[in-house]
C-alpha cells in the first residue's frame, strides 16, 4: 500500500456550514485557488442541491481550479446527484459524494428503515452516480457510532457497486482513537474487496480528538483526510488540516507524506480566518497567534541559545516568519538583548543593565511591547498618556445616514470631530480617525456577548495594524458602540506613535496632534 495520505479540503463544504460563516461564490474561488497552490489533492466544492449559490459556487470553482479533483456532496437521492452532475460540468477532475446514514441512530430514528433497505439505497445511489462519473465517493455517516460488522458488510457492497473511496465518519466526533483506529483495522481485515478503494476518515471533534482520530485512522489504512482550514465546520469543527500536515511533516519517522507545500498554510489560515470572520483562538496549535511566540524567561533564553530546545517544528515551515520571542514583564535580559540587537544596538553589560530596569517599568505598563517602543525606550523617555474617550454620540437608523460625533482627551486637552460612515461604529472609528490624523487599518473586529439576553454586555476584540506590527485591544461596555470605540482606542494607544513622547530632538507635543 502507497504511503501517501490525500488531503480532501471541505473547508468549502463541511467548513462552510459554521453559522454566520457564509461566503459568496468570489470569496470560495479565491480559497479554492490558494487550496490548489497548497496542493490539496480534492477540494469538495460545495453539497449544490442545498441552494442556488452552493451550486453556483461548485461551478465557479470548477471553471478556476485545475489540478485537484473537485468534489460535490449528495444525499443517496438520484435528484441529489443529477444536480451535482450538473454542477461539475466544467470540472477538469470531478467526483460525487454520496452516502446514507450507518448507525442505527441514523437507519431507526433518521431512516425510519433497516439495515438491508439502507444499503440497498447506498448502492443505487453509488450506481446511479457512477453512470456519470468514474471517481465516485461514498460516506458512511455516522460510522463511528456504528456496528462494525455491519458497517463491513456496508462497505463491501458500495465497493462493488464501484465506490472508488469509502468515507468513514465520525459524525458525532464521538469514537476515542484507539476505537476509530480498530474500526478502519477491521474494515481493511473484514472487507474482501478493500484493496479496490481508498478509505477516508472524515472525523469531528466534539471532544477535542478529531485529529487524534485522524491519525489513528491513517495507521491502521486510511489514505485519505477530510479536513479545513483551521478546523472550523459544524459544531466543535473538523480535523484541521495543519495539524495532520505538521503531525506528518514533523514525526520524520511516520512513513506517510502528502502533497502539502506547507509554507502556504499560514496565508491561508489567514485569509479562511478573515473571509469567514472566524477569529482564530491564540492558542490554536500551529496557526494561533501564540503557537510559536516564547514568553516566559526560561523558554525564551532556552529558544535564543537553541532553537529546538522549546520548538518541535520551524515557524517557517508553516509560512510564519520567525518565531516570536514575544517581551513581556516575565522576560529576561537575554531576550531584552535579543531585540536590541536585531534593531541594531550593540550594549555592553552595565548598558544592557540599564536598558533592562527601563524595560520592566515600560513592560508593567503595557502588556506586549512593540519594536517602536524599543526604539522610544532606547532614544527617549518615554511618559505613558492615554487618548480618551470624553464623548461619543451616534446618530443611525434607516433611512438615516450614520453620524457619530466623537471628543477625545489627548494630554489633557479636548478634541472633537464628527464623522459619517456605513454604520455607526465605522462613523465613529472615521472621527477618532480624523482627530489622530491617521487613517487606521482594522484587521479584525471581534463582538460577543458577555451572556446571551438582549440587555448583554458588549465585548469587543480588535486588531489593527499599523507600521506592519499588529496592535490588539479590548473593551467591555453595555453600549456596544462604546465598547467598539473604547477597544478601538485601547489598541491605538498601544501604538507608540501616540503615546506622549519625549524624543531628545523633538517638542513635547504628543506626536498624535502634531
Ligand atoms: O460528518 C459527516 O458525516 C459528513 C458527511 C456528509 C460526509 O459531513
Ligand atoms: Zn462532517
Amino acid at each position: 500500500m502507497s504511503d501517501k495520505v490525500f488531503i480532501f479540503d471541505t473547508t468549502l463544504r463541511d467548513g462552510e456550514q459554521v453559522p454566520g460563516c457564509q461566503l459568496n461564490t468570489k470569496e470560495k474561488v479565491e480559497i479554492a485557488k490558494q487550496l490548489e497552490l497548497l496542493g490539496v489533492d480534492v477540494i469538495e466544492a460545495g453539497f449544490p442541491i442545498s441552494s442556488p449559490g452552493d451550486f453556483e459556487s461548485v461551478v465557479a470553482i470548477s471553471k478556476a481550479v485545475k489540478y485537484p479533483i473537485i468534489c460535490s456532496l449528495t444525499r443517496a437521492v438520484q435528484k441529489d446527484i443529477d444536480v451535482a452532475v450538473d454542477s461539475l460540468r466544467y470540472a477538469k477532475r470531478k467526483r460525487i459524494h454520496t452516502g446514507i446514514g450507518a448507525s442505527d441512530y441514523h437507519i431507526k430514528y433518521k431512516f425510519n428503515s433497516t439495515r438491508e433497505k439502507i444499503i440497498e439505497r447506498g448502492v443505487a445511489a453509488v450506481k446511479y452516480a457512477k453512470k456519470f462519473v468514474e471517481d465516485v465517493e461514498f460516506y458512511a455517516e455516522d460510522a463511528g457510532r456504528a456496528d462494525n460488522a455491519f458497517l463491513a458488510q456496508m462497505i463491501e457492497a458500495m465497493i462493488a457497486a464501484g465506490a472508488t473511496v469509502v468515507n468513514i465518519p465520525d459524525t458525532t466526533g464521538y469514537c476515542l482513537p484507539e476505537d476509530y483506529g480498530a474500526k478502519i483495522r477491521y474494515l481493511k481485515e473484514h472487507v474482501s474487496n478493500i484493496d479496490r478503494a481508498i478509505i477516508s476518515c472524515h472525523c469531528h471533534n466534539d471532544l477535542g480528538m478529531a485529529t487524534a482520530n485522524t491519525i489513528a485512522g491513517i495507521q491502521n489504512g486510511a489514505r485519505q483526510v477530510e479536513v479545513t482550514m483551521n478546523g472550523i465546520g459544524e459544531r466543535a469543527g473538523n480535523t484541521a488540516l495543519e495539524e495532520v500536515a505538521m503531525i506528518l511533516n514533523t514525526h520524520k519517522h511516520l512513513p506517510y507524506h502528502t502533497n502539502l507545500n506547507t509554507k502556504r498554510i499560514y496565508p491561508l489560515s489567514l485569509l479562511v480566518s478573515k473571509m469567514m470572520r472566524m477569529p482564530i483562538q491564540p492558542n490554536k496549535a500551529i496557526v494561533g497567534r501564540n503557537a510559536f511566540a516564547h514568553s516566559s524567561g526560561i523558554h525564551q533564553d532556552g529558544v535564543i541559545k537553541h532553537r529546538e530546545s522549546y520548538e518541535i517544528m520551524d515557524p517557517e515551515d508553516v509560512g510564519i516568519a520567525s518565531n516570536s520571542i514575544v517581551l513581556t514583564a516575565r522576560s529576561g535580559r537575554n531576550a531584552l538583548n535579543y531585540h536590541l540587537r536585531r534593531l541594531g544596538y550593540q550594549l555592553n553589560k552595565e548598558e544592557l543593565a540599564e536598558a533592562y530596569q527601563k524595560f520592566l517599568l515600560l513592560a508593567d505598563s503595557k502588556k506586549d511591547l512593540a519594536d517602536e517602543d524599543l526604539i522610544i525606550m532606547m532614544e527617549g523617555k518615554l511618559i505613558s498618556t492615554k487618548i480618551k474617550l470624553k464623548h461619543l454620540q451616534v446618530i443611525c437608523g434607516e433611512p438615516l445616514k450614520p453620524l457619530a460625533s466623537v471628543e477625545l482627551e489627548i494630554d489633557g486637552q479636548s478634541y472633537l470631530e464628527s464623522e459619517t460612515g456605513v454604520g455607526p461604529i465605522n462613523a465613529a472609528f472615521r472621527a477618532v480617525d480624523k482627530i489622530i490624523k491617521e487613517v487606521i487599518n482594522v484587521e479584525e473586529f471581534l463582538m460577543q456577548a458577555l451572556t446571551q439576553s438582549s440587555r448583554d454586555t458588549g465585548k469587543v476584540h480588535i486588531r489593527i495594524r499599523h507600521n506592519e506590527t499588529d496592535y490588539h485591544g479590548f473593551a467591555v461596555h453595555e453600549d456596544t458602540i462604546v465598547a467598539s470605540v473604547t477597544a478601538y482606542l485601547d489598541a491605538i494607544n498601544k501604538i507608540s506613535k501616540f503615546k506622549r513622547v519625549f524624543l531628545k530632538q523633538q517638542s513635547d507635543l504628543p506626536l498624535a496632534i502634531l
